[in-house]
């Protein structure tokens, strides 16, 4: 519950460049997600080539901060051969979150940036990297150690009133 509580959305980072083993281990937890008819509809590219962050960072107004990263994970969803598409956004958003709350557990910082279903980013991201046909960019994930310690803390958003019971 404490990585849960204590994750934020980092956005700005230190200088130290995030170890490979730190990065499987995000990625194994990315895919440790529950996904419909378990079609596990991911795939990922970790971009640590700074040209090609600079470019993923002016995806939108919203993702300048990420060029500073240690790398940007580009999720992408597959389009082809799934049993359940439909559901496939909610496959991805759970593989994201566990992706960030392992992030947290090794001490670093993301911030997750939204692509799909806005057409114009996932376009330009498509694009930038000559993404195929078969899988869409869905999402941006800034990785980095923070700048700051302390930046995943807690910020308390339990609302009672959200909540009903049917007894
Ligand atoms: C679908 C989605 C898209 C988001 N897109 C962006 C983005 O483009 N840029 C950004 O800085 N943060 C983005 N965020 C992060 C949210 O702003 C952040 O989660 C929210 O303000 C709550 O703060 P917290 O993550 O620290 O709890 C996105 C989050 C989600 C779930």
């Amino acid at each position: 519950m404490d990585t849960i509580n204590n994750r934020r959305s980092v956005r700005k980072y230190s200088t130290k460049i995030v170890e490979e083993e730190k990065l499987f281990a995000i990625l194994k937890a990315a895919m440790q997600a529950p996904s419909a008819v378990n079609q596990q509809p991911w795939e990922f590219i970790v971009v640590e080539n700074e040209d090609k962050k600079n470019i993923l960072s002016q995806t939108s107004t919203h993702t300048k901060f990420s060029q500073k990263a240690s790398a940007i994970i580009v999720v992408l969803m597959k389009n082809v051969d799934l049993k359940a598409g439909e559901f496939a956004p909610q496959d991805l958003g759970a593989s994201i979150q566990n992706l960030m709350l392992e992030a947290v557990n090794l001490g670093l910082g993301t911030t997750w940036m939204g692509v799909y279903p806005n057409q114009e980013r996932v376009d330009y991201v498509r694009k930038a990297l000559n993404i195929e046909e078969r899988v869409s960019p869905f999402a941006l994930i800034a990785v980095g150690y923070p700048e700051i310690d302390g930046s995943n803390r807690f910020i308390d958003r339990f609302d009672e009133k959200r909540i009903k019971f049917i007894k």
